[in-house]
């Protein structure tokens, strides 16, 4: 009888552990998100906006005949678009008759994140 208790006892310790190690993992999946994501300090064209440009815009926004006759392969041709406020639009799908990446998915959240603090605080180079 005491042999059973104690197999019974060893079960629920385990059961126990995995239940708490199931609940970490569940965490660190939530965090993740936000910590990946850094826009602290100055956002720069050089420093984060270029590769997000070229990543996934200049594929059709650069070369003698760009789309839409807009070159973002430049500072001056992204800063063009974001005064106008047509950048931000664009990524955000809002109040836009083109919403872009053409024909593709919206930017990943952190990138839009980063071009509007970047728009917010007078397009640093
Ligand atoms: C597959 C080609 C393609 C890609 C990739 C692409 N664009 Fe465009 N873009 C176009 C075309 C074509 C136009 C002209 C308007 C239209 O046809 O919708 C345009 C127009 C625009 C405009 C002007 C919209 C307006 O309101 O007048 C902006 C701003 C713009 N693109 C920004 C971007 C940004 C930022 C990216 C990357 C996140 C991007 N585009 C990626 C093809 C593309």
């Amino acid at each position: 009888m005491k042999n059973i208790i104690n197999y019974f006892t060893a079960i629920a310790i385990l059961v126990f552990v995995f239940s708490f190690s199931a609940c970490y993992y569940d965490n660190v999946e939530r965090l993740n998100p936000r910590v990946v994501c850094d826009s602290t300090g100055t956002i720069t064209y050089t420093g984060a906006i270029k590769s997000i440009i070229d990543n996934n815009c200049t594929y059709c926004h650069s070369g003698n005949t760009p789309s839409g006759g807009i070159s973002l392969d430049t500072y001056l041709g992204v800063k063009n678009e974001a005064v106008t406020g047509k950048l931000y639009n664009s990524i955000t799908w809002n109040n836009t008759p083109s919403p872009m990446p053409k024909n593709g998915n919206k930017i990943d959240d952190c990138s839009i994140i980063k071009i509007k603090k970047w728009i917010d605080t007078s397009y640093p180079q």
